[in-house]
């Protein structure tokens, strides 16, 4: 539900997926979805492609849709092979860049220090840095969510952060690409304690958004959206295709 003076965000994270010839198709897409709507949305919109996608859909969009990137190493330049400092994602044109995924935490054993780190990073280079968090379905089944999702959050918030430099995303593991979504009670409580982390944190906790992703679907988003502090989404496979993530989109 919207929260005073807080303009929701429909996040698409297009984690490993996508090619030069998706990436124009899905930009034409929006930007024309974007045009026929008179310019802008309720929500702002985002887009975050694999790391060679992102300047030519920078390139394809207007300022109304941004782009972000879906991870920054904590270092500013150095001898890290295969890594992408925040510093390149906004020389190129980015605004935003998705930090401590669920996928990232296990595949490279992320931890919240680290997502702090790059947190630090990102905001140094002036990006907007969306802190993922949430719990795995044996954490919940122990009745462990909230406690799981604030030890990440209050790890994983960098210095300095503020409403205008972050962004939250809860989603718990056990929703994420599985077709399944809590209930909107156990929506209302995460988010509800997540608000509260942050108005304790940040002096203007009370205006950063929190997202909520896992199995978002044109089906489900505006029931979702409505619940209490959920400013909107953070999509994956649904924003893969424009006609679904524009849907997302217009119910954010
Ligand atoms: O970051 C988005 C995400 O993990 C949710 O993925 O496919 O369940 O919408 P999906």
């Amino acid at each position: 539900m919207s929260t005073p003076n807080v303009r929701p965000l429909a996040a698409g994270n297009w984690k490993m997926n996508g090619s030069s010839e998706m990436t124009l198709s899905l930009l034409k897409g929006l930007t024309e979805r974007l045009k026929s709507a008179g310019g802008s949305l309720a929500a702002e919109i985002l887009v975050c492609p694999p790391f060679p996608y992102l300047a030519a859909a920078i390139a394809l969009v207007d300022k109304d849709i941004a782009v972000g990137g879906q991870d920054c190493h904590p270092k500013a330049s150095g001898a890290h092979t295969g890594d992408v400092a925040a510093a390149m994602l906004a020389d190129i044109g980015c605004r935003y860049v998705i930090l401590g995924h669920s996928e990232r935490r296990t595949d490279h054993g992320e931890s919240s220090a680290e997502v702090a780190a790059k947190a630090a990073a990102a905001l140094v280079a002036k990006l907007t840095a969306i802190i993922c968090v949430g719990e795995t379905e044996a954490e919940r089944d122990r009745g462990e969510a909230l406690k799981i999702v604030e030890k990440q959050i209050v790890e994983s918030l960098p210095p300095a952060g503020s409403a205008s430099n972050l962004v939250i995303a809860y989603e718990p593991v056990w929703a994420i690409g599985t077709g399944r979504t809590p209930t909107s009670d156990d929506v209302a409580a995460v988010h509800g304690h997540i608000r509260k982390l942050l108005r304790t944190n940040l002096a203007d906790g009370g205006q950063v958004r929190i997202l909520y992703g896992g199995s978002v679907k044109p089906a489900n988003a505006a029931e979702l959206m409505a619940i209490p502090d959920v400013n909107g989404a953070l999509v994956g496979g649904a924003s893969l295709k424009a006609e679904d993530f524009w849907a997302i989109a217009e119910a954010c």
